[in-house]
Parts: structure tokens; C-alpha cells; sequence
């Protein structure tokens, strides 16, 4: 074989990727924390606490600065620190804010390395800081229930044991550069559509089970410092002033100690947002104009105001006060600490970037070895308007004005070089209500029959022009998307191109699935590519011509057609107009598929490899309501390749109703031609606990469990028994 093919071993370049680590956060303990923001608030009068409560501006809280305290400088966003807006909502020019643009969270996720996770979060730390930030609006960790969510590419997954593993490697790289991370958005806000005013309604169950464990991870395994609350009303109440959410789960029984924050625009009531647990209210009222009064705010003035009339205690807002303070002594913003200056577009920043792309792009087809490319192919022709298009600037507010972008056209140019020659033509256009365009396609045909071999790029974009912000297209905020198929007459042209050269490999941006029905089975090749960051094409290329062996699994499933989806079929999405009720419950993704057997197209946790793996040897140990479960994965095909072993768990006989398996643990193996590794996966208590909703506590039947290990969620290698 005369394929170079070579996975870089996470493990051997960790130190080359990763960000220096400047800062940690401090060293105050709680205690002494305590008793310097006690000192302070002590100083402060009521006016100065309030101003603390509230936006200074289009980011920032306000400051005292008599006393020494700064303002708070947040930045969107989860993949790249945003565009500088300056005090207000218009971009400022001529400065230096095109940084990292790092893939999205659901690339991220489809990496299952949540080593990988940290060295993002330290990338997204590093740079905030150099920016001047001190919290960065990420991760997003909302729970992928409906594939329409506008969203979905700045989530993570459908399953909440992934988001929960992914999450907490993220946060601490961020906040062991010396700044703060801000988990978002909490809690039930699965969909764009009617964002600012759908009333959520789930099962309690489906609530623990599913929507919240990646926010206590983030909590309580993370650390994080601040947390933002969602637009959605949860259970009649607004989800940002919410008493179950915040007062009683997420400060009572989690015991957070940071900052909650609103989204921007989420506060709708003084009252509900001083006693329900809101800290500080950002982005109310965006008319008030070119100086605004943030004294208007629903946390301003009108706070002071009812103290001074007793009905609001001053002791709520020192509280308030008390945590701001305690996310500033942390993250070293206060007088006498110091913070020394991240770093911005390193070229370990890039690779870092790039890494995350390599082992997040998922190849989800594979017929007659089509890839990676056989050096007998002298000529491709690269068609799609995707494989041209930069994507960084567009999504909404997790834009990012990118240092560089390589496109996936660029991207195999670099490694084509003079020795293959590429043609590229546009096939479709992405415009509002564009449609197959039959010249376009034509043009597409005959470049498809003059090379050896195509490449389709095409799938999602973030909306048709990037000049307008979030103009309300596919993959993009404050909108969902209107159904999963595909988008711009890209059936037509697929079809069109695999007639005229059935060696057509179909690449999908985008962040998450799409209808591939009409083509699915002719296609020989299908790789998923998300939106991959700055180094996307590169690692893209790098794929497709075997320089890297793909180990990317999906972390969400990818149903055949819409109305397969569970949010869709159990209903409801997206509700009645007012209210959403989650009536699908606890079937979110591969719980449903699995359990109602239906099809998906590319089931959760499956992605193709170069190499091939052999599973052996699995052996459980119980002990103490405790599983040990250990066995051998070996790299049996000819290239070095990564595997990522997921365990997944199922009760024999149930007490009440639980999905067919479910994900708790898996490991991602780095595995050289030959070599074999043996896992080993402890599984504590909480692997075989549900929640049961009638008692309202996490309980354990004890009886027997299958330990189920596979390469994907269907592709099944070894299963065993073991009483517990
Ligand atoms: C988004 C948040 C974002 C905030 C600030 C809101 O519209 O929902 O995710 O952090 O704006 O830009």
C-alpha cells in the first residue's frame, strides 16, 4: 500500500497542541473569598450593589470602581471569541478581533476525546483573555432533541452521558487560563422556533434523566463559574427567573457557587428575577437607544426602589452581589491579583483547531473502499458551493470574524498539489428559495465525467448572507430549520453528478442531519464534516487523501427522514403556538430508535475507520453496586487508526419502562497496525440508576444488566451479563 496514512497520537503531541498555561485561578480559598467580598459589600452602598446586577453595557456588568471591582467582559461565544462590538451593538472596525476559529461544539463532540475537549476550552481561554475578556459564553450544551433546532451545530449530542464527559474537559480548559467558561443555555431551550416565549413542559424524569446531567457535570465535575440561564418559559415560568431551576436544583441541591446570568433579553420581571436566583440581567431592551440607560433595566433602578420601600430585603441582592464578586476574585480580577495576557493565533492555537477537525469528521459510508483516495486517481472534480464557502462569520452570535479559513476546495488543493488536478464548479447557489439551477447541474455533470473520481461539498449553511446577522436560514440562531431536506436543488444535482460518475463521494456540512434518501444507496462514499473550524479543509483533505485515518462517531442520531424523528412522532415540536410539551419524554435519539425499532440512516456512535477492529475478552467484575468492565480492542487491518469502545448498559427486568440501552461509558483507543490494547471501564452506581418520578429520587433496581460494547450504538461486538 502506498497510502501514507497516519494518525497522530494524541498522547505523543498534547504538549506540541497545547496552550500555555499561564494562569490559573487563584489560589483564594472560599473561605478567604468570603471575607473579602463581605469586607467589600460591607463598603458599598445599594446604588453601587445594583449597578453590579445588571449590563453596562452590550456586554459587560457594571463596576465599582471607587472600591476596585472592574466590570465583568463577557464574549460570545462556544467555537472562537466574536467580533469586537465595542459598549454597543455595532461592529467596530480596524481592530484586532480575527482570531481562532475552532470547529462547533458538535464537531467537538463527534471527536469523543475529552482531551480534546480541553484542549478547546484552553484555546477558547487563552484567546478570550488576550481579548480582555473575562467570561466566554460557551459551552453550549443543549440537548439535541428535534434535528430542525438552528442550534444543534453549537450543541454537543442527544445524549446527555457524552454532553456530560465533553463538557467538563471544556470547562476547565477555559477556566485554567485564568477566565471564566459559561454553560448555556439553562435549561429546556431545544428549539429556536418561538425561543422567546414557548412554555417547555417535560416529565421530571425526562428533566434528570436528559436535560439537566450535562449541566450538573458542567456544575459539579467542571467547576464552572457562570451559567446562563434560557429565553423559554420552563413549566410557566421564565427559564432565566425560574425558582425549581435555579434556587432549588441548580444553587440548593448542586450546590453552584458562580453566577447566573440571563440570556440577553430573558429577564421579564424585577420580582421573579431578584427572588428566583437571577444574578445579573445582560441584553434587556436592545431599543433603548445610542446611550442607553441601563438604569431601565428590569435590575436597575427599580431594585433600588423597592428596597428602599422594604419589599425587596438587601441581603438578596448582597447575595447576588456576593457571587459576582466570587467569580471575580477567582478568575484574578480584582485589585491587587493579576492576570497575565493569553495568547491569540498561535499556530498551536491552528492545530489545535485542526485536531479537533481530524478526529471529529465522521465517515459514515464507505462502499468499495472509495476512500481514502487510490493514487491512480489523477483528476477530481471538487462541486459544491459549500466546498468554497467560509462559515465562520455567520450562525448568529457565535460568530467569528476568522483569522483564515480553509475551505474544503482549498483544503485539497494543498495536498493535490501538481499531482492531481482539480476542477471545481459551483453546482447550486445558496440564495432564499433557490432551487435546482439546470445549468449549474450541467456544468457539474460534464466536470463529473471528465475525472477519475468527485467530490460533492454541500449539506447546511448559516443563512445566505453574512452581512446581515443571523439572516434566518438553515444552522443558524433564532430560527430552526423548516424540515430536513436538503436545501438549493442539491438532490437534482447529487443525482445528476453519481449517474455521471459513480465515483462521487458526498461530503455534508452542517450541524446535524439531513434527509440523504434520494441518493443514500448510490452514493459510495458519505463523510459528515460539521462545520470543522478555521483547518477544517486541511483536516477534510487530509481525510480524503489518507494523510489522517477518520475516527469521528456520530453524537446524534441521524434518522432516514423527518418524520422519524421522536420530538416529531411522540411529539410535540414545536408545539401549540404557546406551549411544548416533550411528550417523546425520555426517548431523545438512539433511546427511541433503539427501543421502538426504527431504522435511523446512520445510527449515534457510528463512524467508519481506514482500519479495522477486533473486540475480545470481555470480562465484568461486580462489586458494591459497582461494575468493572474490562476487554481488548485490537487494530486488526493495516493502517494505525483510533476506535472509540462504547459501553452501553440495559436492566433486564424493569420496574418502570427504561429505553433499550443506554451510553455510560466509552474510551477512545489510539491503536498503531496490529496493536492491541486492553479497556477498562469502571461503571459506579449511577451507570444503573433511573429516576423515578413517582418517589422523586434516582433509584437502583438491583437484578441483572447487560454490558453491551460496541464500535456504534448498532454495531454490537461483545455483550455480557452480571447481577448487581
Ligand atoms: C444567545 C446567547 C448569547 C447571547 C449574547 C443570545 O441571543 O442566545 O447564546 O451568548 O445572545 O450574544
Amino acid at each position: 500500500m502506498n497510502l501514507k496514512l497516519k494518525l497522530v497520537l494524541f498522547c505523543c503531541v498534547t504538549g506540541f497542541f497545547s496552550v500555555t498555561k499561564l494562569n490559573a485561578q487563584s489560589n483564594y480559598t472560599d473561605a478567604q473569598i468570603a471575607f473579602k467580598s463581605d469586607s467589600l459589600i460591607k463598603l458599598m452602598t445599594l446604588q453601587e450593589k445594583v449597578k453590579m446586577i445588571h449590563a453596562s453595557s452590550s456586554f459587560t456588568s457594571g463596576g465599582v470602581p471607587r472600591l476596585g471591582i472592574p466590570e465583568l467582559v463577557t464574549s460570545d461565544g462556544p467555537h472562537g471569541v466574536r467580533i469586537e462590538h465595542g459598549r454597543g451593538w455595532s461592529e467596530l472596525k480596524n481592530v484586532l478581533d480575527s482570531g481562532t476559529y475552532l470547529p462547533t461544539g458538535v464537531c467537538l463532540a463527534s471527536t469523543w476525546n475529552p482531551k480534546l475537549g480541553y484542549a478547546f476550552g484552553s484555546v477558547l481561554g487563552s484567546e478570550a483573555n488576550f481579548r480582555g475578556k473575562d467570561v466566554i459564553l460557551g459551552p453550549g450544551i443543549n440537548i439535541m432533541r428535534s434535528p430542525l433546532n438552528g442550534r444543534n451545530f453549537e450543541y454537543q449530542s442527544e445524549d446527555p452521558f457524552l454532553v456530560s464527559k465533553m463538557v467538563v474537559g471544556y470547562i476547565k480548559g477555559v477556566q485554567d487560563q485564568g477566565i471564566s467558561a459559561c454553560v448555556k443555555h439553562y435549561a429546556g431551550n431545544n428549539q429556536e422556533t418561538l425561543r422567546n416565549s414557548i412554555d417547555v413542559q417535560m416529565s421530571e424524569r425526562a428533566l434528570r434523566e436528559i436535560y439537566l446531567p450535562g449541566f450538573k457535570a458542567a456544575v459539579q465535575e467542571g467547576g464552572v463559574n457562570t451559567l446562563m440561564g434560557s429565553y423559554n418559559k420552563f413549566r410557566g415560568q421564565w427559564a432565566t427567573q425560574n425558582n425549581y431551576l435555579i434556587n432549588q436544583i441548580l444553587k440548593k441541591e448542586w450546590g453552584f457557587k458562580g453566577l447566573v446570568m440571563s440570556d440577553w433579553g430573558a429577564v421579564h420581571s424585577t420580582t421573579q428575577a431578584v427572588w428566583n436566583g437571577t444574578d445579573l440581567e445582560m441584553g434587556t431592551d436592545l431599543s433603548l437607544g445610542p446611550n442607553p440607560d441601563y438604569g431601565k433595566f428590569f435590575m436597575g433602578d427599580t431594585v433600588v426602589t423597592l428596597v428602599k420601600e422594604g419589599k425587596i430585603p438587601e441581603y438578596i441582592i448582597d447575595a447576588k452581589v456576593r457571587r459576582i464578586l466570587y467569580v471575580m476574585y477567582k478568575t484574578n480580577m480584582m485589585a491587587g491579583q493579576r492576570r497575565q495576557k493569553g495568547e491569540y493565533n498561535t499556530r498551536a492555537h491552528q492545530l489545535t483547531a485542526e485536531k479537533v477537525a481530524e478526529e471529529g469528521i465522521v465517515l459514515l459510508k464507505n462502499e468499495d473502499n472509495i476512500l481514502p483516495l487510490a493514487a491512480s486517481v489523477k483528476s477530481i472534480a471538487v462541486i459544491g458551493y459549500n466546498a468554497d464557502r467560509k462559515q465562520s462569520f455567520g450562525g448568529g452570535s457565535s460568530q467569528v470574524r476568522a483569522f483564515y479559513e480553509i475551505t474544503p476546495l482549498q483544503g485539497l488543493k494543498n495536498i493535490a498539489g501538481k499531482k492531481v488536478k482539480i476542477t471545481y464548479c459551483k453546482g447550486y447557489n445558496i440564495a432564499r428559495n433557490a432551487g435546482p439551477d439546470e445549468a449549474l447541474i450541467q456544468q457539474a455533470v460534464d466536470a463529473a465525467k471528465k475525472a477519475n473520481m468527485v467530490i460533492v461539498v454541500g449539506g447546511w449553511t448559516h443563512g445566505y448572507d453574512y452581512d446581515v446577522w443571523a439572516d434566518n436560514a438553515y444552522d443558524a440562531e433564532d430560527v430552526d430549520k423548516p424540515n430536513m431536506d436538503m436545501p438549493f436543488g442539491q438532490n437534482e444535482l447529487i443525482k445528476a453528478v453519481i449517474a455521471a460518475n459513480p465515483k462521487t463521494v458526498v461530503v455534508l456540512m452542517g450541524g446535524g442531519p439531513i434527509d440523504m434518501t434520494q441518493w443514500v444507496d448510490n452514493a459510495k462514499g458519505i463523510i459528515q464534516a460539521w462545520y470543522p473550524g478555521m483547518e477544517g479543509g486541511n483536516a477534510l483533505a487530509k481525510i480524503i487523501f489518507g494523510q489522517v485515518n477518520p475516527s469521528g462517531k456520530l453524537p446524534v442520531s441521524f434518522p432516514k427522514k423527518l418524520a422519524d424523528a421522536p420530538a416529531i412522532k411522540l411529539g410535540q415540536y414545536p408545539g401549540d403556538g404557546k406551549t411544548v410539551n416533550y411528550l417523546d419524554d425520555i426517548y431523545v435519539g438512539y433511546r427511541y430508535y433503539d427501543t421502538f425499532n426504527v431504522d435511523p440512516q446512520f445510527e449515534f456512535g457510528h463512524g467508519l475507520s481506514y482500519t479495522t477492529f477486533k473486540y475480545n475478552d470481555l470480562q465484568i467484575n461486580t462489586a458494591d453496586k459497582q461494575a468493572t468492565v474490562t476487554f481488548t480492542v485490537k487494530n486488526t487491518g493495516a493502517v494505525d487508526g483510533a476506535e472509540v469502545a462504547q459501553l452501553y448498559v440495559k436492566q433486564e427486568k424493569l420496574n418502570l419502562r427504561r429505553p433499550d440501552k443506554e451510553l455510560k461509558g466509552f474510551e477512545k483507543i489510539f491503536l498503531k497496525a496490529g496493536e492491541e490494547k486492553k479497556v477498562t471501564i469502571t461503571l459506579n452506581q449511577d451507570a444503573f440508576k433511573y429516576f423515578n418520578d413517582v418517589k422523586n429520587e434516582w433509584e437502583m433496581d438491583p437484578g441483572t444488566f447487560d454490558f453491551i460494547v460496541g464500535s456504534s450504538s448498532r454495531d454490537i461486538r461483545l455483550n455480557g451479563k452480571a447481577a448487581l
